[in-house]
């Protein structure tokens, strides 16, 4: 069965009790907690302070994607609000390509798992899929944005189907566990397609959020 990760950017917050009572009744098993810090992306929302509120109100497995400048000076506080899985992009460590920018990504992975957490890495459409290839054993979980990140309600890039697949193929040849995550315009059609390519995790947003909850979960799972 895929995990479904409800992402929280397009939780209506005028009901957001009852919005969150209907992903606690869901197949949903993680909940997508997208941070954003109006650099890395164009755009602003919560901190860790909203995701200590989340943890107290919800079962679900706290998903934490940061899309910031600075991963390293925040994970710590996001994994004491309570994020079970932090995944940071690859992009803000790594912009020459250097070795010593990768050794800082492969750092930041053991600094997470030294302290028993989940970690994830994630890239953006436009970065190559090969930058993963000599990671697959460092991170849990992988997380292709399939969508330029900052926004929900994206159309799904196509390209990303081939990207998945490519991945899978490394993951399974390196006898890694890491799951595969997908990010953006996911829906019942793209979430099968995607499914279809070897992903594990299929996050929605919009998609969920316009509709009955714990309905339009039952199509992803
Ligand atoms: C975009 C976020 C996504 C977003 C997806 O930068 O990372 O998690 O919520 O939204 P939809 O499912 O609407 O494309
Ligand atoms: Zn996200």
């Amino acid at each position: 069965m895929t995990i479904v990760a409800p992402s929280v950017l397009s939780l209506d917050y005028s009901k957001m009790e009852s919005q969150i009572a209907d992903l606690n009744a869901s197949q949903a098993k993680w909940l997508h907690f997208d941070v954003m810090d109006g650099h890395f992306v164009k755009n602003l929302t919560f901190g860790p302070d909203i995701l200590k509120g989340y943890r107290k109100a919800c079962n679900l497995l706290m998903d934490v994607h940061v899309m910031i400048t600075d991963p390293g000076a925040f994970m710590d506080r996001f994994y004491e609000a309570g994020a079970d899985n932090y995944t940071f992009h690859y992009e803000a460590l790594v912009q020459q390509g250097t070795q010593a920018e990768i050794e800082q990504v492969k750092a930041l992975a053991k600094k997470a798992h030294d302290m028993h957490k989940m970690v994830g890495l994630s890239i953006k459409p436009g970065t190559p899929i090969e930058v993963l290839k000599p990671l697959v054993n460092d991170f849990d979980v992988f997380l292709i944005m399939s969508v330029e990140p900052g926004f929900g309600g994206q159309a799904f890039i196509e390209a990303s189907l081939e990207r998945i697949r490519t991945l899978k193929e490394w993951i399974k040849d390196a006898g890694s566990q890491a799951l595969i995550e997908v990010d953006g315009g996911i829906n019942e059609t793209t979430g099968r397609l995607c499914k279809e390519a070897g992903v594990d995790v299929l996050v929605a947003g919009s998609y969920i959020f316009k509709q009955d909850i714990g309905k339009a979960v039952d199509t992803l799972v």
